[in-house]
């Protein structure tokens, strides 16, 4: 299961309660990809500039995918970028994996970022291009097989939802032994 959405869409945190109401491993791109690197997203913006960045994530989710075997049990957030690029989109629906989108209205997103000021995001800027980037955003993340709403939602409501609607509850309810063959489809 891949959770793609804006900054501040809740993508790590929501996917960590995923992974655990699953017992699925969970990853954050954005760690493969600094571990890669050797050094975090806000360094490469800034010493090599956003469309280094964007190769090193494409470089990441490709080793990502080459490691998945099958129906590996796994939730993945990407970075808020990843899924408007059109080569990572393509990568994605090649492995047919499940696609959640975590939206929420941009003044939330907005608040969220605000909150978490420890967190160092590299495009967060102004108001006015957050809102930018984000209406340029929407569109792509719209693609995604499930929309989440999350907005005055709580961490583990949001999980719930998403299990409930891709219909991994009941796999967890029936007989816990079937996620292994559902997952396949469902991932
Ligand atoms: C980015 C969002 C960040 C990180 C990088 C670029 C973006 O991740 O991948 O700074 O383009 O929106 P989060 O969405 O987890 O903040």
């Amino acid at each position: 299961m891949i959770l793609i959405g804006f900054m501040g869409a809740g993508k790590s945190s929501v996917g960590r309660a995923l992974s655990e109401m699953l017992g699925w491993t969970f990853e954050d791109l954005d760690e493969r990809i600094e571990r890669r690197e050797g050094r975090t997203a806000p360094e490469i913006f800034r010493e090599s500039g956003e469309s280094e960045f964007r190769r090193a994530e494409h470089e990441a989710l490709r080793e990502l995918f080459g490691e998945l075997s099958g129906g590996a049990e796994k939730v993945v957030a990407l970075g808020g970028g990843a899924f408007a690029q059109s080569h990572n989109v393509r990568l994605i629906e090649a492995a047919n994996v499940s696609t959640v989108f975590l939206d929420a209205d941009l003044e939330e997103l907005w608040r969220r970022c605000r909150e978490q000021r420890r967190t160092e995001r590299p495009l967060l800027g102004s108001l006015e291009s957050f809102r930018n980037l984000y209406e340029a955003r929407r569109p792509h993340y719209m693609k995604a097989l499930l929309r989440q709403e999350t907005g005055g939602k709580t961490i583990e409501e949001i999980a719930a939802e998403v299990v409930q609607a891709l219909g991994l509850d009941q796999d967890l309810d029936r007989d816990p032994s079937r996620i292994r063959g559902k997952r396949s489809e469902k991932q």
